[in-house]
């Protein structure tokens, strides 16, 4: 079989890595894909390796996408401990990875026809959430070509690949809360617990971009600055403040308009009794645990109910038109600075230990997410572009 190097592939990757970004030294061997596997599900000290396999190339009517770049996200960390309900594989060893971003390798046969656009060596990101796309912490995906978005030129890798798990976790969650745009938008104060976290931050950027206020909540009171920079209107330091009264003191007695909940425990009753009669709060993470106290009084006498809100569901409620248009907004968001990605330590696939340790340090939401990248150079060189 003939095959054809892919230098503008390797060039892409090189001029568009933000140079702070530690260009990872080790690749896997000729013609096999790494993935990072988890052999057993263990709460405490999960079994987690490295493999290799050979590449498994583009089947007709998909794409080859080199993944280069991918975050860790709590749902990550969940998963490899086995406690993640979208992490559910018939069998052990198997790849995890919500979100990435890559480029794209090769065109399966007949690809070119159906989707024109998509080119070798572009940068894109496939929809993660389609329940048919493999898992991100490998080399290699092969992915129906029509699930892919390009990345526009002036977003970085490392913000392209958190394009759907916390962006569009925002997005619903704001489309459930203000369903229809109101005409006063002073009134409409979004309130949220755990406002530090990768999410947290973004949702400050939506908000702000929509004509909305926040309100976030964090444990480290040196994280109330650090948000006001990126454009939250108020913060209350749970060490310090008490959430209820402070909520109703920023709102002039109004209540927050609808909250969302990343927490759970005390906290969920807590937004719960700061939210205006017919509101609601949504329950979307639950880095306290698994249960969460709720308020009789606000449910029973103001209507004010406690609702969960899983990304996954919501993205599979809409059309394929509707994610794609979703995916190409939030990179245009990207590109136009309305939402800046908060990034911190980068490290290589084959570190996958050390990258998981990393995400669950204590404090590190200040520093920023955590990823784990493949170098562009690891690209296998002499890859056939098209079948
Ligand atoms: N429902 C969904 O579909 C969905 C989708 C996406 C994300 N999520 C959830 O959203 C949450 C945030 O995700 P992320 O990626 O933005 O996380 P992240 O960047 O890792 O940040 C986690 C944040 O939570 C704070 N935190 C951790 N434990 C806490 C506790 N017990 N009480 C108060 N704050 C606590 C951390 O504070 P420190 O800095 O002080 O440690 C940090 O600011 C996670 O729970 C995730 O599972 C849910």
């Amino acid at each position: 079989m003939a095959r054809v190097s892919t230098p503008l592939a390797a060039l892409a990757l090189a001029v568009l890595l933000p140079a702070a970004v530690a260009q990872p030294s080790s690749c896997g061997p000729p013609g096999q894909s790494r993935k990072v596997v988890v052999t057993e599900f263990d709460l405490t000290n999960p079994k987690i390796e490295v493999q290799t396999s050979d590449i498994v190339f583009a089947a007709p009517g998909e794409v080859l996408i080199h993944v280069r770049a991918r975050p860790i996200h709590p749902a990550d960390s969940f998963s490899v401990k086995g406690v993640y309900p979208g992490f559910r594989p018939e069998s052990l060893p198997a790849v995890p990875g919500l979100e990435g971003m890559g480029v794209v390798a090769q065109l399966g046969k007949g690809t070119k026809e159906l989707c024109p656009d998509i080119k070798v060596g572009m940068r894109v990101v496939p929809d993660w959430l389609d329940p048919a796309t493999p898992r991100s912490w490998q080399d290699y995906v092969a992915v129906n070509c029509s699930n892919v978005v390009k990345i526009p030129g002036p977003v970085s890798d490392l913000s392209a690949s958190q394009l759907l798990v916390n962006p569009m976790t925002v997005m619903g969650m704001l489309e459930t809360l203000v369903p229809v745009d109101p005409e006063d938008k002073s009134s409409v104060y979004i309130l949220q617990s755990a406002g530090g976290s990768a999410l947290g931050r973004m949702l400050i950027q939506l908000a702000r971009h929509l004509g909305y206020k926040t309100i976030s909540t964090v444990r480290r009171c040196e994280q109330a600055e650090e948000l006001k920079k990126i454009g939250a209107d108020h913060v209350i330091c749970t060490a310090t403040d008490k959430v209820v009264d402070s909520v109703f003191n920023i709102t002039s007695g109004m209540g927050a308009w609808g909250a969302v909940d990343a927490v759970a425990g005390e906290m969920t009753g807590l937004l719960q009794d700061s939210v205006k009669a017919n509101g609601k709060v949504l329950a979307y993470g639950a880095l306290e645990g698994l249960a969460y106290k709720g308020s009789v009084v606000s449910s029973l006498f103001r209507a004010v109910n406690v609702e969960g809100f899983w990304l996954q569901l919501w993205w599979l409620s809409l059309s394929h038109a509707q994610r794609k248009e979703r995916m190409e907004g939030v990179l245009a968001f990207m590109a136009a600075g309305v939402l800046s990605t908060h990034n911190g330590r980068v490290f290589n696939l084959d570190d996958a230990k050390s990258a998981i340790a990393d995400e669950a340090r204590q404090g590190r939401s200040s520093d920023g997410k955590t990823f784990m990248i493949t170098a562009a150079k690891c690209l296998m060189q002499g890859i056939k572009e098209e079948l």
